[in-house]
Parts: C-alpha cells; structure tokens; sequence
C-alpha cells in the first residue's frame, strides 16, 4: 500500500512538474513574445517620430563624426565614426554612405573594421588622381583614405601613445578598401590625443597636406605620396578656444566673396568648451606658404577680444569636414556635421540608431567689419526637393500671429525664408507647437544683440539634466537693419541660418507629437515680416 502511496505521489509530482515546466515555458514564451512585440512597437514609433525625412541616419547603431568625405565621378561618399552592434559609442568603423546631392544617401556597406591595431577612429579621404601612392598597378585611380589607429589596450593601460595614423586604398571608388601593410604612416611622438588627419591635395606646391590634432595644437604635414609624411609646423598655443580636447581638424584656402583675395582657413572642433557648452567647431583664418599658418593679425585681435568665431553656435553641430576633390563654381568648400553634442549624444531618446547628420552645407568666407567671416548655406542641391509652398510678401505682425499650421503643410521637412524689417529693437519669436503642449522657440533679441534658441519645453527633456541646462544663444554679427533668415525643419532638428549664413544655430529636439503650429510673437507692438516663403520639402 505505501509504496504503490509512495508511487502515485511520485507520479502525481512529476505530472505537477510536468504540467508547471510546459505552462511556465509557454508563459515564458508568450513573456518573450510580448516583449519582442512590445520592442516592436516602439522600433516602429521611434522610426514613424524620430528617423529624419532629409538628413543622413544609420539604419543601425550608433554614429559620430563623419569622416573620409570625396568626390568622384557623380557621387558623394560620406563615411561616418560608426558601431553597428549597439546604439551606443564602442569599437569604431567607418560607416559608409553615397548620394548624388548631398540630400538623398544610400547606406553602404561598413567600409572599415576595427582590427589588431585598434580601433578605426575619425581621418579623410582623398582621390589620388596622378597615382602619386603608386598603389595603382593598373589603371585603376586609388582612392586613399587616411585615419587614426585608437588601441584600446593601450588606452586602457594608460599610455599615451594610444593614437597613430594609417591609411587604406580602394580600386572600386570607396566601396571596399585594402588596410596598407606599411602601416602606421604616422607613429605616436609621444603625444596624448593625437588623431583625425585631414589631408587635402594642396595644388599650389602639388603636395598633399594632412592636418592633425595634437593635444592643445594642431600639427601640419606634408607627403609627395600619402605614405611618407613630413612634419612641417604646428599651431595653436596661446590661440583661440582650450577648454577642451582639440580634434577634428580641416584646413582649405577659401576665396573672399567679391574680392581677388583667398584666404586659408582652419577648422578645430573641440570638446568641452562650445559657445553653448559641450561639443563645437571653431575656425581661424589666416595664410599659408605651404609650410606655416600664419593666422591673420585682425582676425587674432578680433578673437581674443570676443571669440564668435564658430562654424555654428547651437549645441549639435560637432566634427564637422569638407568633402575633397570638389569645390563649388565659386570656390566655395562643402562641408556636412554630427548633429549632436558629447554632453549627450549617447542618451538621445532613440534605441534603433543614434545620431544624424546635419544638411550638408557651402561654406564661403566675407570680410566683415573689422575681420573675415565664415558664412554658410544649405547646398544649392536642397532647392530641387521644394514642393507645397506659402508665400507672403508682408505680413503686418501685431499680437501672436498664426504663420502656418499642418493642415497646410508639414512642419517636419519644411525650409522657411523670410526677412524682419528693422531689427534695432524689440524681441522677436519664433514658436512651433503641438497639441501635447511641447514648444520649441527660437528667435532674435535686439537688446541683447543675440538670437537664441529655447528647448525647455520641446517634448522629451528629461534623458540628461546637460540637454535642457539653458537657452542657447549666438551673437548677432551683421549690423544690417533688416533680419534674415533661413528655417530648415526635420522632425528632430532645426537648423537657422541668420544673416546670409553669418550666424548659424543648429539644434536637436524630440517632440512627443509633431510640431502642428508655426507662430511668431514680439514685445514690439507691431513690426513688417517681409519676403516669408514656407516650402514643404518633397522625398520619396
Ligand atoms: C570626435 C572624436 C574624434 C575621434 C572620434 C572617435 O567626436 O572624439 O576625435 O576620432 O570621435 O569616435
């Protein structure tokens, strides 16, 4: 009797089990089911509110600077600081992605991969033309890109010769490259922080310059071959802004709109210490004998007493380089950003990828009141996308006044011109809206002298303290009486071209709804809103 007791007890547990193991691995599967679902959904709310109608984003993972910009026979590659496997920064490849107006990219295949030597952090890459590497056996021209090694293992054991230069060759226009055996081509002199080389094809003294950030200075090279290079100078002690890490350097003569004059200029990103806090690219500009920068006397007075010489004041335009082997028809270079900012970048409320970059723009150089001036435009190509438009010639503003709304036209690929007559006094303010109360507001303020941009309240804020720790500003640089301006609207961007692209503020946001409503408000009773033209940009 026990036993057969003893037996059925035995069975009726295992049945128990039994019974437990298949309903908790079926809810096991349902959990995982649901959460895979639920992944789902928000994969596809975050793509429906946050993946860009016009600028350049991973399909996948994460991405910072872009890096080894060319042209050549009709496309645009842009390469980009990328980490496939997660939407966070990690071991660094070049990314890669062409287009045939800067506008519409088409992702490629991973160019570059980390390997034994490290990690492939940010360089260029030129179009070797006369086959001056000689990697070219057939005729096949080489296309060469430059970059620095980061190893990691070095890092992490703390020395400071973490950083070398290399570079890798292409027979099939970027696609797919060959790492050089001979490298690096630029060993560590024993220099913390010494990455991102530039090269340009200087063709005055038919030689190749590579510009480089080392610690707080910035080092020139030169090669005849691109793999045999020549320190020549350095620049920067004592000069422009140190309160962060220098990187990301570029060095182009740029012709001075309505002169004969060219003058060279020198971009340095640096990290901390923009003009809004966190990441920003300054400039300098000055002359160059094919050995030395000399940067220019009023220039360096102008700086040091009030340094605005930024190439965009806003918070998420960082590392950002001109394309090589083209120039526009008036000698001007193109030049595309990371539309982000370290302070935050990797907190971002997106899961899927990370990152955009900003539209690609033409950069041009005036002389301004007392000095030279960068000033920069969306590239021409951006007109071609222009679809429904609203247009006012004057628009007499007196009290908050409607603009337009999306029953009109979208508010998410929108490019907004219009012109403020007589600008001397009085604030002036721009509000996009939704119906979940967030606002984005930007404008200009007379007595302040200063254009701002406020995102306190533009939807989800609260994934870093850094995104939301101010108002940002940006000095008026034109004395012009009348303002104008230029609006470039993504569905998590906005970019502000003031003044023919003297002051520019490029800023990210994330809505909870779309921005329904465009307004305008001044503390001014009443003042003309001239020229107002609102396209609604067209992709497929
Ligand atoms: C700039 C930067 C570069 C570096 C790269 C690493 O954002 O820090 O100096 O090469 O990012 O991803």
């Amino acid at each position: 009797m026990r036993k057969k007791y003893k037996l059925q007890l035995k069975s009726s547990l295992l049945v128990f089990a039994m019974v437990f193991l298949i309903t908790s691995c079926k809810d096991n599967n349902a959990k995982k089911n649901m959460e895979n679902k639920e992944t789902e959904v928000i994969a596809n709310v975050e793509e429906e509110m946050y993946r860009p109608n016009f600028h350049f984003s991973p399909k996948k993972g994460w991405m910072n600077d872009p890096n080894g910009m060319f042209y050549y026979n009709g496309y645009y590659h842009l390469y980009f600081q990328h980490y496939p496997d997660d939407s966070k920064w990690g071991p660094m490849h070049w990314g890669h992605a062409i287009s045939t107006d800067m506008i519409s990219w088409k992702e490629q295949p991973i160019a570059l991969y980390p390997d034994e030597l490290g990690f492939i952090f940010s360089g260029s890459a030129v179009v070797d033309v006369d086959n001056t590497s000689g990697f070219s056996t057939e005729s096949k021209t080489p296309v060469v890109a430059v970059f620095t090694y980061h190893d990691m293992e070095a890092d992490k054991a703390g020395e400071i010769k973490d950083e070398t230069q290399a570079i890798a060759y292409s027979f099939d226009e970027g696609l797919t490259y060959k790492k050089y055996e001979g490298n690096p081509v630029v060993e560590n002199p024993n220099i913390p922080d010494f990455r991102d080389p530039k090269v340009n094809w200087d063709e005055e003294r038919k030689q190749w310059t590579m510009v480089l950030a080392a610690g707080q200075e910035i080092m020139f090279y030169a090669s005849k071959d691109l793999k045999k290079w020549e320190l020549l100078s350095k620049f920067g002690e004592g000069i422009g802004n140190h309160d962060g890490v220098w990187e990301c350097p570029d060095f182009f003569p740029l012709p001075v709109k309505g002169t004969d004059e060219t003058k060279w200029v020198l971009f340095v990103s640096i990290n901390p210490g923009g003009p809004n806090s966190g990441s920003a690219t300054q400039y300098f500009v000055g002359d160059f004998d094919g050995k030395t920068f000399k940067i220019d006397e009023n220039f360096q007075k102008e700086q040091a007493k009030e340094h605005s010489f930024w190439v965009d004041h806003g918070r998420d335009n960082y590392a950002g380089v001109t394309w090589s082997n083209i120039t526009t028809a008036e000698g001007g270079k193109l030049f595309i950003g990371w539309m982000s900012n370290w302070l935050y970048a990797n907190e971002v409320p997106t899961e899927k990828w990370r990152s955009t970059s900003t539209i690609a723009r033409e950069l041009g150089l005036i002389r301004g009141d007392n000095t030279y001036r960068l000033v920069s435009s969306p590239v021409k190509e951006l007109n071609a996308y222009r679809a429904k438009k609203v247009a006012e010639e004057a628009i007499s503003v007196n009290g908050k006044t409607v603009l337009t709304t999306t029953e009109t036209l979208s508010l998410s690929k929108t490019e907004i011109n219009f012109t403020i007559s007589d600008v001397a006094e009085g604030k002036y303010t721009f509000i996009l809206s939704n119906s979940k109360d967030d606002e984005l507001t930007f404008g200009y303020n007379a007595t302040e002298k200063s254009f701002f941009v406020d995102r306190n309240k533009s939807g989800k804020i609260d994934f870093s303290d850094k995104f939301t720790d101010r108002i940002s500003i940006a000095p008026r640089i034109s004395s012009s009486a009348d303002l104008n301006g230029k609006i470039l609207l993504d569905k998590t961007s906005i970019e502000l071209f003031y003044d023919d692209g003297q002051t520019v503020m490029t800023e990210i946001f994330f809505p909870n709804a779309p921005f329904e409503t465009l307004s305008i408000v001044s503390d001014k009773e009443k003042f003309m809103l001239n020229n107002l033209e609102i396209h609604e940009l067209k992709f497929n």
